[in-house]
């Protein structure tokens, strides 16, 4: 069985991924210093999978500690990189933040793989190393242009790192570019769980649907798409979650004829904002409050994701509907009600 290093274990794509690589036979262990999150997620992860993950609360940006992890687990055979910060207003404020500990924590990780021979290492991108695009829908072959955040902008260095890197070193890795993550195991026992007040929309949906918020705003609907406001293509944690497995597969079974490659995991379907929330009513019953605002600024109008490369290449295909992303969201969002009345 082999040994999976997961960072950012303990976070919402991170703790899915956990389920689902124990679910395909891995053995894995978590490194999350829970700056952003909380280990009890993990409490979560072995209600659904029976099996009790070890976490080190180590900063990857402290060489020595993260070292010492790879000291105790010589048979680390894979490394799934979600450790990161990822708030793009926060970016904004605060670019030096954020180049440090993605960047710094990276490179320290890059060069445990090549000391200790860790044959397979996949990183967590972002279609946000897309920026604001022409051509729909956009291909791992589309020029990339300057991110619009220090956060995108993170993930566009990390990837150029690594493409570098993989030419002087024997290991093999794959990055995989998330559009917009949403949903939560259907089991409603993990799920996004926002350490900071959320600035994403299906939080906020959802907050908003329990009563934490009284009310929401659309920010734009004057945008030059199908019915004014921005277009995404929203994808469920769990079919994120499995695209990783699925790329670990593809590289033990050392499918891969490049040392470094790159996929999108979305849909390929473009949704607007008002249709999520048409959406989210319809599949819960619940009424949503909410007001028409002026256009947030850094939003692209539109990015939706061509996913042919991943489909033929690692036969990888999303399972779960729209409607599956907004009645697990909502679950979720009335665990975490129940949860917090126990405290
Ligand atoms: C989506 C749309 C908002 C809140 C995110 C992550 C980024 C990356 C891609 C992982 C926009 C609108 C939002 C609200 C709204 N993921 N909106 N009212 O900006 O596409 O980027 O996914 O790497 O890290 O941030 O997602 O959910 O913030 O916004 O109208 O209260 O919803 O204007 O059009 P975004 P988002």
């Amino acid at each position: 069985m082999s040994k999976i290093l997961v960072t950012g274990g303990c976070g919402y794509i991170g703790s899915h991924t956990l389920v689902d690589l124990i679910e395909n036979g891995y053995e894995v262990i978590s490194v999350d210093n829970n700056s952003r999150s909380s280990e009890a997620i993990l409490n979560g992860v072995k209600d659904i999978s029976g099996k009790e993950v070890k976490n080190y609360a180590v900063d990857l940006c402290d060489f020595d500690k993260t070292k010492a992890i790879f000291d105790e687990n010589p048979d680390i055979k894979g490394i799934v990189h979600f450790a990161a910060y990822k708030t793009v207003p926060e970016s904004v404020e605060h670019p030096l933040r954020y180049y440090r500990n993605n960047l710094y924590s990276l490179i320290n990780l890059l060069d445990l793989t090549r000391d200790y021979k860790v044959p397979n290492f996949i990183f967590s991108s972002s279609c946000s190393v897309y920026g604001n695009v022409e051509d729909l829908p956009v291909t791992e072959e589309t020029t990339l242009v300057r991110p619009q955040s220090p956060y995108g902008n993170t993930k566009k260095i990390g990837e150029e790192i690594i493409e570098d890197f993989s030419k002087v070193c024997d290991s093999k890795f794959i990055a995989l570019r998330y559009f917009n993550p949403i949903g939560a195991h259907p089991s409603a026992q993990i799920g996004e769980t926002p350490f900071l007040p959320p600035q994403n929309l299906m939080p906020i949906i959802t907050e908003t649907a329990i009563g934490k918020r009284e009310k929401m705003y659309v920010f734009g609907t004057d945008y030059p798409t199908r019915d004014g406001s921005c277009v995404r293509d929203y994808i469920h944690v769990v079919d994120i979650a499995h695209a990783h497995t699925l790329a670990l597969d593809h590289l033990q079974k050392n499918l891969h004829s490049d040392n470094y490659d790159v996929y999108n995991i979305g849909t390929g379907n473009g949704v607007s904002v008002l249709e999520i929330l048409q959406s989210f009513e319809k599949a819960t019953g619940k009424k949503l409050n909410y007001e028409l605002k002026e256009r947030r600024p850094g939003d692209a109008i539109a990015v939706f994701a061509n996913k042919n490369k991943i489909s033929e290449k690692i036969g990888w295909e999303p399972q779960y509907s729209l409607e599956d992303m907004m009645r697990t969201s909502w679950a979720w969002e009335e665990k975490r009600m129940e949860l917090s009345k126990e405290v």
